[in-house]
């Protein structure tokens, strides 16, 4: 296993936590469920660099709205995001997944649906450069080799890797390729949330605040060394747990030191202040998630952070 031992030990923690709560009410799943399909469309298409607000991504995917002065592409981008993620859910649900370029090509269908007609599901006839980094793509010749070894690699180490070294390798992989003309991000977030999803976990969102470090540890791992970028998968997929327990915890379980409560309400508990706690946040020293815009933690978090400081 590459990922950090400890990133791994508190993953498997929270799982069986949320494991423990199940079976979920209907009503709240859905609640739940519709929540994260915006978060993740709004920030895997704002990393991608579309002008939509979380707010507005909700409208657009909700409500089927057009919001002005955003060109049609970006809703586009907003309603076929919603769709790869149905498709995800329903190939779940059928079970029996077979993880392979095909399947991948039908997730990139969905993501460039209207938007490039011509090139959605296809791979690239020409070479692309990855903007901002100095890692080369294979030539378009070499794409169909690479993307069969590809399959090969998701068969073989299916049932032979830890889930997260698996899941966020095969994104790596994925990009590293760059199979497609664009939308190679977003297909490679949804393979690994597939992968994250058939094992129960909930999806983890890479968030568009945390976009030059999701870069950098990609550009580690161009050079060879994929670890950066397997903890911070790990790190993510950890945030969401923690987002996911808080949310399917009754009201009246969160009480004392587990409580999750905005940072302001934190702070004067502590001997820190709210923006020292929003920067150990930012940071990841203290355990905290966001929702929306506001960083929640819980004191026995920060009490962690003390005792270890
Ligand atoms: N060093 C790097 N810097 C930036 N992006 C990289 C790097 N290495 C790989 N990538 C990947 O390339 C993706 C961008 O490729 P592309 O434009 O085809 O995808 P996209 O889905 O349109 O955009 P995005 O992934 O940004 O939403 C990034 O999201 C990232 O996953
Ligand atoms: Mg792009």
């Amino acid at each position: 296993m590459i990922l950090d031992f400890k990133i791994f030990t508190s993953i498997q923690e929270k799982k069986k936590k949320i494991d423990e709560v199940r079976p979920l009410s209907k009503s709240l799943v859905n609640k739940i469920r519709e929540q994260v399909i915006i978060e993740w469309t709004y920030n895997s298409n704002a990393i991608e660099g579309t002008r939509l607000s979380l707010k507005e991504t909700e409208l657009v995917i909700e409500q089927g709205l057009t919001i002005k002065g955003i060109p049609l592409k970006d809703h586009f981008e907003a309603l076929n995001h919603k769709e790869a993620i149905l498709f995800l859910e329903k190939t779940i649900k059928k079970g029996n997944i077979k993880l392979d370029s095909f399947l991948i090509r039908q997730i990139h269908r969905l993501i460039l649906y209207k938007i490039d007609q011509e090139n959605a599901g296809k791979y690239r006839d020409v070479q692309v450069k990855i903007s901002g980094s100095s890692y080369l793509p294979p030539s378009a010749l070499e794409v169909p080799i690479k993307m069969r070894s590809f399959d090969k690699w998701l068969k073989d180490s299916k049932n032979k890797r830890d889930l997260i070294d698996y899941s966020a390798l095969a994104h790596f992989k994925l990009v590293n390729i760059h199979p497609f003309i664009d939308g190679n991000g977003r297909t490679s977030r949804l393979l690994m949330n597939l992968i994250l999803m058939n094992k129960g976990y909930p999806p983890t969102i890479i968030l568009k605040s945390d976009r030059p470090k999701y870069y950098q540890v990609l550009d580690f791992a161009h050079k060879g060394n994929v670890k950066p970028f397997i903890d911070f998968i790990g790190k993510n997929v950890e945030r969401s747990l923690t987002w996911y327990l808080d949310a399917v915890t009754p009201e009246k379980r969160k009480e004392g030191v587990d409580k999750w409560q905005l940072l302001s309400q934190i702070a004067p508990k502590t001997p820190f202040s709210q923006e020292y706690l929003s920067l150990l946040a930012r940071r990841g020293r203290i355990e905290a998630v966001k929702k929306n815009r506001d960083w929640y933690s819980n004191l026995k978090a920060v009490n962690e952070y003390i005792k270890n400081k």
